[in-house]
């Protein structure tokens, strides 16, 4: 379903982070083996409501005696590379699906007076990581700025788009390769451009770009020859089927929001089609496309919803909102859509509501979610291992902050469980009773100590690693790595302290290295239980100053790099260090390694257990104790069952409500507020119900249907109430349109694997020289959200945006 969307950014997960901000802190030694309480793991894992089957062949669980004698094999499988070059930053990105192609892109830039001096190098590897070529030359030792990053096309197409530098000219280089790297040819485009070009997802010869002087260019032939489509251009976005979304201004400003006119294209600009005036901004999430409106008076906002591509307009049933308040888009498939709606005022929070299938009616879903102003930090997460799954923050009435989890896509939010292998910190009120918090994005711009992003693959089933504290709410102490292999109902703590980490095979092999910027490092960490035994492996004899793990993205591959610096006095060099595991795990995975899980269940004997949304899924899953490699090839094996349907398979309809404690859709009585917006722009159609609707992606058969009579809702419309010109209908509706705000936000599309680690002071004028790391990689599987699009800053001067999209991990369109 989801496309892939494999346009690179440099993300650069975490800010500058200064040295001091960990001073004082030393490496604690570790044994060879860190058994982190196996069998209190798996003892565990008899009680609570929701306890995974065991997966082990041997009840003791001890899986930590699978593994001996390691080192050796991986010493004959440990390549080190150097980059002997000094340079702030280093880009990487993976070309293509298992081609093993990556490209390392290091950067030094230095302002010195008004000028900006760069020098960039670019090296090729096509051996996962282990050995890199410098091919520089390739590219004329032109000066790639970070600021567009490495943009490679989608699927396999090979493309790869390098940027020069484009300050002071009006034209701008570019360098292209459509066979994986392995040669450049050079361009020059006939504007300069503001953002990275973008690929057509569905044809990567067809790019766009938005020029500094706010022109839309298009080229269909992989930039031989670019046609400028529209002028004054804001925004731009790839629909579905090749369509073109673009907002302009009329005003020839961007930031008169309210004015903006929004256009498409199904023909690469030959024909254009005005689909909404007056817009803010627009967002894309699945097959849904979204505005948001001034309502007939003018001091409120509301959000509009198209499924056919902007052709038609519905109001959606949300709460309006004012000038300092804005929606966002949580997450989104083709079937349903979370949205959060800021509360009035300056609180830091709002409430996320979930759509029905068409996008137009929404349930409330969870109260007091953490959304800093405009734009800010919230810690929403799709668990892609486990379907249903997402967690988040709540802003408590305290002021804590606290994570909680839906297993159910929405319907239930609760707290983590607390890891049985873990004790009650200084937030608990009771030590005996407390939950388990996951620090996300909102701990990272609060400058904690957390390094990375939590991590799930889907193809690592029930997967879960991330930076936590155990207590009443989330703690400012030094945060532990706790691991969950149900998709979120039991938690173990794996690793004491900070970790970057990653998932390798599928989920058969997880690798963590500790995170501290002021001492360097020689271990790496792995597991082959899931996280519940560790083992150490010294990689180098001499320590390097680590900055961050790469491994190729989707969680396939079984090489992870080891990315860092050397730093002697007269010298400074970025080191790679990648380790093949394969020899490790020495053989293939056969039917015996894996046993039959049933997803949300803790009974798999009981058939009404683990039903989601309508049906069931048994897995077949690795055993724990299996030291063996799943393979660049597996796929998850799952048989799904339906589920018989209940009342809690439907959500009510419009003009229907659901008492407390009650399945049951009670009619309105009346419908008043923003319901009439609903009455006055929703079609006739959409009006007529019999209460309720299924539930978005909901699979169940037979059981209760509830049939009742179908209520023409339009007839409770009281219209009385509205402006003259508003009772017109839909054709009108985009005349009353005024501001839009559609904030999308792609912190869930984007897995970083690595971070900026560290500032050092540089020799001249005692500036800081930011050595950053950022790995470019594909967002896996975006499910269709635009999420990477270019800020609506594009004023030029006065806003340094900063080269490494600091915040792209958030897109904001606000
Ligand atoms: C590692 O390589 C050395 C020399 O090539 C060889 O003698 C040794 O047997 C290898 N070790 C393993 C475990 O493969
Ligand atoms: C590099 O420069 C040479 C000579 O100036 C030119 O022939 C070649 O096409 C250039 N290569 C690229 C990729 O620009
Ligand atoms: C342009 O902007 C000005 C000031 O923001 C506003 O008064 C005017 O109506 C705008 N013109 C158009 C055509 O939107
Ligand atoms: C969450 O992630 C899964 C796996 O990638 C995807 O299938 C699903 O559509 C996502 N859900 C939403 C609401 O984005
Ligand atoms: C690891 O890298 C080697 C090339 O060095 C490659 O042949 C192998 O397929 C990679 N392993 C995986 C699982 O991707
Ligand atoms: C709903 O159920 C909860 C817990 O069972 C109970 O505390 C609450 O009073 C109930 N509310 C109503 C309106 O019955």
């Amino acid at each position: 379903m989801g496309r892939l969307w494999h346009f690179i950014l440099a993300l650069s997960c975490f800010s500058v982070v200064l040295s001091s901000d960990f001073g004082g802190t030393s490496r604690n030694p570790h044994s060879l083996h860190m058994n982190v309480d196996a069998k209190l793991g798996t003892a565990v894992r008899g009680s609570g409501r929701h306890s995974v089957q065991k997966r082990s062949a041997d009840d003791q669980g001890d899986t930590c005696k699978g593994l001996q004698d390691y080192n050796s094999q991986l010493s004959n499988n440990t390549h080190t590379s150097k980059f002997n070059d000094l340079s702030g930053s280093v880009a990487l990105a993976w070309i293509g699906d298992g081609t093993g192609v990556v490209l390392a892109l290091t950067t030094f830039q230095m302002p010195i007076f008004m000028l900006r001096f760069g020098q960039s190098k670019l090296y090729r590897s096509q051996d996962f990581g282990k050995t890199f070529t410098d091919i520089t030359d390739l590219i004329n030792n032109t000066f790639i700025s970070t600021e567009f990053g490495i943009a490679i096309g989608p699927e396999n197409s090979g493309k790869v788009i390098l940027t020069g530098d484009v300050s002071g000219s009006s034209e701008s280089r570019i360098f292209l390769s459509n066979d994986f790297g392995r040669s450049f040819n050079s361009l020059d485009l006939p504007f300069n451009p503001r953002m990275q070009i973008m690929y057509n997802p569905e044809n990567s010869n067809v790019l766009v770009a938005i020029s500094v002087k706010n022109d839309l260019w298009i080229s269909e032939d992989f930039a031989k020859t670019w046609k400028k489509i529209y002028s004054t251009v804001c925004v731009v976005k790839w629909g579905e089927d090749n369509t073109l979304f673009f907002s302009t201004t009329l005003n020839g400003s961007c930031y008169d929001r309210g004015q903006l006119v929004l256009m498409k294209s199904l023909d690469y600009g030959k024909n254009l089609k005005k689909i909404a005036e007056k817009i803010y901004s627009f967002g894309i999430g699945g097959r849904f496309l979204f505005a948001s409106v001034m309502t007939g008076t003018g001091m409120m906002r509301m959000i509009h919803v198209s499924t056919d591509q902007g052709e038609e307009w519905n109001m959606a049933q949300l709460p309006p909102v004012g000038h300092e308040q804005f929606y966002s888009i949580l997450a989104a498939n083709d079937e349903m859509v979370f949205m959060h709606v800021d509360e009035p005022g300056d609180t830091g929070f709002g409430t996320i509501y979930v759509s029905d299938d068409r996008g137009m009616v929404y349930s409330k879903s969870l109260e007091r979610h953490l959304y800093t102003a405009t734009g800010g930090d919230n810690d929403f997460t799709n668990v892609t291992s486990l379907r249903g799954v997402f967690m988040t923050s709540i802003l408590s009435e305290d002021s804590s902050v606290q994570t909680v989890v839906t297993f159910d896509q929405g319907g239930e939010w609760v707290p983590l469980k607390k890891p049985e292998n873990s004790q009650c910190d200084s937030t608990a009120k009771d030590k005996n009773k407390c939950s388990l918090h996951i620090h996300a994005s909102y701990s990272m711009s609060m400058k904690l100590n957390v390094p990375v992003l939590p991590l799930t693959e889907p193809n690592a089933l029930g997967l879960i690693i991330a930076h936590g504290s155990v207590g009443d709410a989330i703690s400012v102490l030094t945060p532990d790595i706790y691991v969950s292999d149900d998709g979120g109902y039991t938690w173990l703590r794996a690793l004491k302290g900070p970790h970057h980490y990653a998932i390798l095979d599928s989920g058969g092999l997880l690798v963590a290295v500790e995170h501290n910027p002021t001492v360097p490092i020689s271990q790496i960490k792995f597991s082959t239980d899931e996280g519940q035994c560790w083992h150490e492996y010294t990689f180098t004899k001499e320590p390097i100053y680590f900055t961050g793990l790469a491994s190729e993205p989707g969680a396939h591959s079984m090489n992870v790099s080891i990315w860092g610096y050397k730093d002697s006095l007269l010298n400074q060099y970025w080191v790679s260090v990648t380790i093949d595991f394969k020899e490790l795990l020495t053989r293939d995975c056969s039917d015996n390694d894996y046993v039959q899980w049933l997803a949300h269940s803790d009974d798999i004997s009981d058939p009404n257990d683990g039903c989601m949304l309508g049906y069931k899924e048994h897995f077949l899953r690795l055993k724990k104790d299996s030291v063996c490699w799943n393979g660049r090839d597996y796929v998850v094996t799952k048989q799904p069952t339906p589920c018989l349907c209940t009342l809690d398979d439907y959500l009510c309809d419009f003009g229907y409500y659901r008492q407390e404690n009650s399945s049951e859709c009670l009619e309105q009585l009346e419908l008043k507020g923003h319901d009439l917006e609903f009455c006055i722009h929703g079609k006739k159609e959409h009006l007529q119900t019999n209460g309720y609707r299924k539930i978005p992606g909901d699979k169940c058969e037979g059981g209760v249907n509830p049939e009742r009579k179908v209520i023409d809702m339009r007839k409770k419309c009281v219209s009385d109430l509205l402006e003259p010109q508003l009772q017109t209908g839909e054709e009108e509706k985009s005349n009353h349109s005024a501001f839009i705000i559609v904030v999308v936000i792609g912190v869930l599309l984007i897995s970083c694997v690595a971070a900026v680690l560290f500032v050092k002071k540089y020799v001249c004028g005692g500036r800081f020289l930011v050595h950053r790391y950022s790995v470019l990689q594909h967002n896996a599987e975006a499910n269709g959200i635009d999420g990477l699009d270019e800020p609506l800053d594009i004023s030029g001067v006065g806003h340094p945006k900063t080269s490494f999209h600091e915040d792209s991990d958030e897109d904001l369109l606000e």
